[in-house]
């Protein structure tokens, strides 16, 4: 375990501080002597002034380093170091290049923290993003330093057969002592975030294609030997990613060659890497018999991600970490419209978007609601890590969505058009993307609300949107006032109205879209129209309106708010029933099932035996039963709100209750429509060969779903028919999707049998990791009886299968624990919260980035009831109170305990 330093005050880095770089760093040629105990690096810089800055010392990054030798321009040269940086001050005085070259040693074995140079099962791999490339040499590791890359590895040829670096090979051969080498130069200037190296025993899966350019390209997926069998989908998911940023924005492949390379050990989902993805092996391997649909979404949209940062990202990239959402934000909008643009079905389309909206809600939400809410750019951090987040990814991607709503589909292009005409090769700002995407469509509303809607990138907390009707029947008119508030967040007290685009129809009685026309206007249009909201209130006047409507708001869900539509149930139930647009009958749904969680969850007394009522059962029905409804798009319906999303309609949150009440919820779902899950079931069962397009997947969901609603009821009435069927499914199943839900199904509804079937379940994939992620997912994630999860989590990490250092694994127990079962964790005994104070210091000595992750499972403890509340900020407060925090943990958990 490395040594830090003991407190002192935290290093606050602030956005409005930033300069430009003193000097720029042109040319960088490095040269490894790979060893898993004392790898050598040499490193040739090729640098000069940047004279538009005050002449001062170069502070060269360094982390975690033994430094051997510095020379300048051929000789020797002075210098110093400042705490972790190499400062020379001596320097030439004008702008014209110097060369500089340092040799310094570091320990990849020891590297547990997965940042800068690491070891994965005995294979060499690097993560650079946000910070970790000082961790390998000292650099002006910023990424407005833009650099060409010249990378030579040398390492053991038996052992690191394969020596892979940013760019093209450009010479390979023999060395001495059953060495080997393999030079690499990257085209393509870069920040050094973006640099990688892979060195080890690897194969790999090839395709060459041919773009629209007739320009040839190599693709790569690297694998350990064994898992060729897993690439095909990570391979299709990457060609049709390179197809796609073509067609939709022009985008070519840059690079004749384009490698993805898997590591069981990473700290996140992937990384872009120019030319170079490294990958965590939950995001390429995959087969019908290991991985499920959820797998194999995952993978085509993460596969797609780190490709279009290539663009969005690599070719374009960020002045500064501030601007993080730049890349992040663009960059998973542009993947969620790639997995949409690959559904053939429009109800598809919708299923996917209602899947991203609850990501949003149910994680994004309470983090602006919490004590780390940040802007999507924020003003300042501790350390950058921590702000890899879902405000940055997930907000940041609905901020580019309504900028395309306001400029239209073509309208963005245009302006993603100028964004690469004026920025292309440069490290740009938020603002630089917003004012091109403007600039394109300067008669568009976003351009003359360019200012106003900026304010989405600098002020936190989710606005609330508060929609009123007023119908005059003498008029013939509809009248919709839209109000928006937002509350306080951490440093911004005072807010401005947001630029709200609210894409809305009026239905009729007979469910039917009306034309609509608004005050003033001559025109009418037929079903949605969109119309924009830039003050606090405002009111807007429909014509020639017959009867009362019912408004289907915010569909698609056009901005990222929490709105309070004052509909009735009624009104409510209408929508759900016939709105043309599937994700407002998804969100109708919803809202109906919110109404009554929270109503039970308030009452006073026990837990009612009955929280839902005819009318909901009712309409569950007619969506379980309708002909012509997607599988998927029912299967989402029919989905009672999460614990945590219920959790944060509240003021004061009472985890148990919330647990008793969505239970007794779903037990009743699952009892009333017992009939109708079984015809559900067998209809939907069967799906012929296996294959993960949304339309079969879509059809596994709803089976396995309504296997789970069959055991719950089966458990009331003692039946053993459903939990013996689930059974069967489970040994026969033909893929891992149903295999798994039919295990899933007996886990969750606490059948007796789901122990033979666990225990099957392990022997019969113990050589799987991925797999066994999963098996271990799924207990530590179980629902709550009696306080039984703890115990049984307490176990699992005694398991020999259990390593704390393999980030997967230890994600697959403590974190599906502690942020995924909110009733397993809130315990009235405290036990949950002891646990997590445990792991989150374990972790912290291990790897810190993954231990600030897990601290961040008690954000919310201000809202807890007694006696959880005492309870958890003790918690919080014993890890606060060790003097040896990563910098990581420490901001999170000051944060959480600040007034
Ligand atoms: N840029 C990566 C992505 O979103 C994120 C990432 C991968 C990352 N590894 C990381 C961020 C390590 C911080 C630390 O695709
Ligand atoms: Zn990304």
């Amino acid at each position: 375990m490395q040594l830090r330093e003991a407190t002192g005050p935290a290093m606050v880095i602030r956005r409005e501080d930033y300069t430009p770089p003193p000097f720029w760093i042109d040319r960088i040629e490095l040269t490894f002597d790979l060893d898993p105990a004392k790898t050598r690096v040499l490193n040739k810089m090729v640098l000069r002034r940047n004279t538009e800055v005050p002449a001062q010392p170069l502070r060269l990054d360094g982390e975690e380093l033994n430094l051997a030798r510095v020379v300048l321009n051929g000789g020797g040269c002075s210098f110093k170091m400042d705490g972790d940086a190499l400062v020379l001050g001596s320097l030439p005085e004008g702008p014209e290049p110097f060369e500089l070259e340092i040799f310094t040693t570091c320990s990849p074995e020891k590297n547990t923290q997965l940042s800068g140079l690491y070891l994965s099962q005995g294979d060499f791999f690097t993560q650079c993003e946000a910070e970790g490339f000082r961790r390998i040499t000292y650099f002006l590791d910023r990424p407005d330093v833009m650099a060409s890359y010249t990378v030579t590895l040398r390492a053991d040829k038996d052992k690191y057969p394969v020596l892979l670096s940013n760019g093209n090979l450009v010479e390979q051969g023999e060395l001495p002592d059953n060495r080997h080498f393999a030079k690499w130069v990257d085209p393509h200037r870069k920040p050094s975030y973006l640099f990688a190296l892979v060195a080890g025993r690897l194969i790999s899966r090839e395709q060459r294609i041919v773009t629209r350019a007739g320009k040839e390209h190599l693709l790569q997926v690297y694998v350990r030997p064994g898992d060729m069998d897993k690439t095909e989908h990570a391979m299709n998911s990457l060609i049709a990613s390179v197809v796609w940023d073509e067609a939709r924005f022009g985008l070519p492949l840059d690079l004749e060659r384009f490698m993805i390379v898997a590591t069981s050990d990473f700290n996140m989902g992937a990384m872009e890497n120019k030319g170079l993805n490294i990958f965590n092996t939950k995001y390429v391997l995959a087969n019908s018999a290991t991985a499920t649909d959820t797998d194999f979404a995952n993978i085509e949209s993460v596969v797609g991600h780190e490709y279009f940062h290539n663009w969005t990202g690599n070719r374009i990239t960020c002045r500064d970490w501030f601007q993080l959402s730049l890349k992040e934000g663009l960059t998973v909008f542009r993947d969620q419209e790639f997995s949409m643009d690959l559904c053939a079905e429009p109800s598809a389309r919708a299923v996917k978007r209602i899947e991203d909206v609850r990501v949003l809600r149910t994680m994004q939400f309470p983090e602006d609601a919490g004590p780390m809410a940040h802007p999507v750019r924020p003003d300042q951090y501790v350390e950058i890590n921590n702000f890899y987040t879902v405000t940055v990814y997930e907000k940041g991607a609905e901020v580019v969505r309504m900028m395309q709503t306001l400029v239209g589909r073509d309208g963005f292009r245009k302006g993603m058009d100028l964004y690469f005409q004026r920025h292309d090769g440069q490290a740009v700002t938020c603002d630089d993307f917003a004012q091109a995407i403007a600039d394109a469509n300067p008669d568009s509303e976003l351009a003359r609300q360019l200012v106003p809607f900026k304010r989405w990138y600098s002020q936190s907390g989710t606005p609330r949107l508060q929609a009123s009707g007023h119908y005059d029947a003498a008029e013939r008119r509809y009248t919709l006032t839209l109000s928006q508030s937002c509350p306080a967040t951490p440093g911004q007290s005072e807010k401005q109205p947001f630029v709200i685009p609210v894409t809305l129809g009026l239905i009729d009685a007979q469910g039917q879209d009306l034309a609509l026309r608004l005050q003033g206007e001559s025109q009418t249009s037929r079903g949605t129209r969109l119309l924009v909201l830039t003050q606090a209130s405002e009111s807007f006047a429909f014509e020639d309106i017959d009867a009362e409507p019912v408004p289907s708001l915010l569909r698609g869900f056009s901005a990222p708010v929490i709105v309070d539509n004052g509909l009735t149930d009624d009104q409510l139930l209408h929508l759900l029933a016939h709105d043309s647009d599937a994700f407002n009958r998804w969100e109708a749904g919803q809202q109906l099932a919110l109404r009554r969680a929270v109503q039970a969850v308030r009452a006073e007394g026990p837990v009612g035996a009955a929280p839902l009522d005819e009318a909901f059962i009712g309409a569950m029905r007619a969506v379980l039963r309708h002909p012509t409804l997607d599988a998927a798009l029912k299967e989402l319906v029919l989905t009672l709100p999460a614990e945590t999303y219920i959790a944060e309609q509240l003021d004061v949150v009472d985890p148990q209750r919330i647990h008793a009440v969505r239970e007794t919820m779903r037990e009743q779902l699952a009892q009333a429509l017992q009939a109708d899950w079984a015809w559900a079931y067998e209809q939907h069962k069967d799906n012929g060969a296996y294959r993960p397009d949304p339309l079969s997947s879509g059809r596994r969901a709803l089976a396995g779903m309504a296997l789970t609603m069959l055991c719950i009821a089966a458990r009331e009435t003692g039946d053993t028919v459903w939990p013996g069927k689930a059974y069967q499914r489970f040994k026969d199943a033909g893929n891992m999707t149903d295999r798994f839900n039919a295990l899933s199904a007996l886990v969750v509804s606490g059948q007796p049998l789901a122990q033979e079937a666990l225990a099957r379940f392990h022997a019969m994939f113990k050589d799987e990791a991925l797999v066994i992620d999963k098996w271990f997912a799924l207990q530590a994630g179980a629902p709550d009886r009696g306080g039984n999860v703890l115990p049984a989590v307490r176990q699992l990490m005694t398991h020999p299968d259990f390593n704390l250092k393999n980030p997967n694994r230890a994600r697959s127990v403590i974190f599906s624990f502690c942020s995924a079962n909110p009733a397993g964790f809130h315990r009235s005994d405290a036990a949950g919260y002891v646990f997590w104070s445990e792991r989150v210091l374990e972790l912290d000595a291990i790897n810190p980035q993954v231990a600030a992750r897990l601290a961040r499972a008690l954000d919310r403890w201000k809202k807890l009831a007694e006696p959880y509340r005492s309870a958890a900020r003790e918690a919080i407060a014993r890890v606060a109170a060790k003097s040896d925090l990563s910098a990581d943990v420490r901001e999170v958990v000051t944060r959480a305990l600040a007034e």
